[in-house]
């Protein structure tokens, strides 16, 4: 199995700025992203193994109201989270979906589905289960 974390300040941006005011992102900063449906953030990322593979997107809301956003794979919707409030713009979280992927190259995009646009994104960290050589017995 393999880990690999992909900063969103790396990734492609539509619709986002990257911003570094507020303590507690990874890299070099985080994508702010613009306040309106359709802003996003998208990476391109490689799959070692084939199978079972989780997305796990560290965020930011300092809001009280959810800025749910529809996670893609390759054009495909996976999943639609609702990436709640974390209490303040400095309080990071993690939310993982997961995706049956092939090994390979495959775009992710996460892209704001409310006119709050989404939250503040710092990465995408991507793990894939195949390939054996680890895990419970
Ligand atoms: C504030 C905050 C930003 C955030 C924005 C938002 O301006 O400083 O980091 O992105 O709110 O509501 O999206």
């Amino acid at each position: 199995a393999a880990t690999v974390t992909y900063e969103a300040e790396n990734a492609t941006i539509s619709q986002g700025a990257v911003n570094a005011d507020h303590a507690g992102f990874t890299g070099t900063g985080f994508v702010n992203y613009d306040n309106l449906t359709g802003s996003y953030v998208q990476w391109s990322v490689s799959v070692a193994a084939a199978g079972s593979t989780s997305l796990a997107f560290r965020y930011a809301n300092g809001t009280t109201t959810a800025r749910p956003m529809t996670i893609a794979v390759d054009g495909a919707t996976v999943a639609t989270p609702s990436f709640a409030g974390t209490g303040a713009w400095t309080t990071w979280a993690t939310t993982t979906v997961t995706a049956t992927l092939t090994a390979g190259t495959h775009t992710v995009r996460a892209t704001a589905t409310t006119a709050n646009g989404g939250p503040n994104v710092d990465s995408l960290t991507v793990s894939d289960t195949g390939g054996g050589g680890g895990g419970a017995p």
